[in-house]
């Protein structure tokens, strides 16, 4: 394959954009030199490159395309509003019908409201600060387990790319680990008085124990903590409604995102009452200003969404998802034993969410094996940091998937027999996104 025009462009982009593009976790250190830097255009679950290559690919738009590039009932919306205005002086009727469609969907009854914005991280943010507002205390518990919460702040200072943000930011955040109640107590013995809130996602790569979540809602009731779930992923993936509809879990706050636009730009904050009319016009407390912005309630992602929402309420779209991803895991996973690399690459997650992990001949986690496995599977068509799937892969790119596996399990082989890397892997390793120095 070659990734010529990708290269060229590469270099202009690192000198007009810090990174090289506007999303760390889409940039060149996140994939092997030997891909492509820039997309052009993708239809289902296909895309096309600058050089022209054509690819299935996995974990497209970061998770957030969960029908397919440019599903055309979404598609079909979309250019509708904006044939007829987008944004006006006053709220367009799309903001109130919107809001009853989504919170019908969710299942959610007359106790709970919404507000609209546009990335996953406005609303965890709006999450973090009613809380704060609704309990009058500033600590908050994030889950140290798991990955990504919000670019701003409150979440990045614990991260180790924390540079510019004040130390006393970092103070106002504790960590807890999932699945471990007793370590949750722990914590509640010294901070239990003053934490505001709870965030975590009720599963990431692992599923919660029995007893865990219910453990976590409990212990909020009773210490009058804001427990709020990030569905930003699982909503629209592992259920409709995220994992919560899986748990039967009913958290305070709950905050949506990728999929709900099927890729544009929406996102919602949903909660009980209560705590939502803080930021309304209903309340005799101190106002928050939640979420309040330009592109707030603009028509674009409204329309985006409700045509999302349909699809989701009339078509097999949770099914699919699952069941693409638990023939690609089977077929995977008879591959890794046919060729003897079970303790060195596999697969966590469920079938919806699939993320490969990979080790080296001595059982470590290895970037550079990521890498080269990442790299073979480009060179046989397959794009992606995962295996997640959407709506619109299908049997020719499962078949299509399985044979690139194959292949890049031959080379993986190589690799572990040589006890390394090089001379297979061309250019540097992949490096984790959260990293102090580049
Ligand atoms: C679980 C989770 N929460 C929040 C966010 C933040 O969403 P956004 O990037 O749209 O701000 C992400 C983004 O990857 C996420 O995966």
């Amino acid at each position: 394959m070659d990734f010529s025009k990708s290269r060229a462009m590469q270099e202009k982009a690192h000198e007009l954009i810090p990174g090289g593009a506007h999303t760390y976790a889409r940039g060149s250190d996140q994939y092997p030199e030997l891909s492509p830097g820039f997309m052009l255009r993708g239809s289902g679950c296909r895309s096309v490159d600058l050089d022209g290559n054509e690819f299935v690919e996995y974990g497209m738009g970061l998770r957030a395309v969960t029908l397919g590039h440019a599903f055309p009932s979404v598609t079909e919306a979309v250019c509708a509003v904006v044939q007829s205005g987008t944004s006006f002086v006053r709220p367009h009727v799309d903001e109130v019908e919107t809001a009853e469609t989504l919170l019908s969907f969710l299942g959610k009854g007359p106790d709970y409201q919404v507000k609209f914005a546009k990335n996953g991280s406005d609303v965890t943010t709006a999450a973090i600060k009613l809380a704060r507002a609704h309990t009058g205390r500033d600590l908050i518990g994030i889950c140290g387990d798991h990955p990504f919460f919000s670019s701003d702040d409150w979440f990045i200072s614990t991260t180790p790319l924390s540079a510019g943000i004040p130390d006393s930011t970092r103070a106002l955040a504790v960590e807890f680990p999932f699945n471990d109640l007793g370590a949750f107590d722990r914590i509640l013995e010294r901070h239990g008085q003053e934490l505001a809130a709870i965030i975590l996602e009720l599963e990431a790569d692992t599923p919660a124990e029995p007893g865990f979540l219910e453990g976590i809602a409990e212990r909020c009731r009773r210490f009058g903590i804001v427990f709020i779930a990030d569905e930003i992923i699982n909503a629209f993936r592992l259920a409709n409604g995220g994992a919560q509809e899986l748990y039967s879990i009913q958290p305070h706050l709950s905050t949506f995102a990728k999929g709900l636009g099927n890729g544009v730009p929406i996102s919602a904050l949903v909660g009980r009452r209560e705590l939502m009319e803080l930021g309304g016009l209903r309340t005799d407390r101190d106002r928050v200003f939640l979420l309040s912005s330009t592109y707030g309630g603009d028509r674009i992602g409204l329309a985006a969404a409700r045509a999302v929402l349909k699809t989701y309420s009339t078509e097999p779209v949770i099914e699919h998802l699952w069941s693409y991803g638990q023939r690609l895991r089977d077929g995977f996973v008879d591959m890794v034993s046919a060729a003897g690399l079970g303790e060195f690459v596999g697969l966590a997650g469920r079938p919806s969410n699939l993320l490969f992990w990979t080790k080296d001949r001595t059982g470590e986690r290895s970037q550079p094996y990521r890498t080269l496995f990442m790299q073979e599977l480009i060179a046989r068509g397959v794009l992606g940091p995962s295996f997640v799937d959407s709506y619109a892969h299908d049997d020719s790119a499962l078949d299509q998937t399985l044979e690139a596996v194959r292949g890049a399990l031959g080379v993986y082989s190589q690799a572990i027999d040589a006890g390394t890397t090089d001379g297979l892997l061309v250019g540097p390793p992949t490096k984790p996104a959260f990293r102090r120095r580049v």
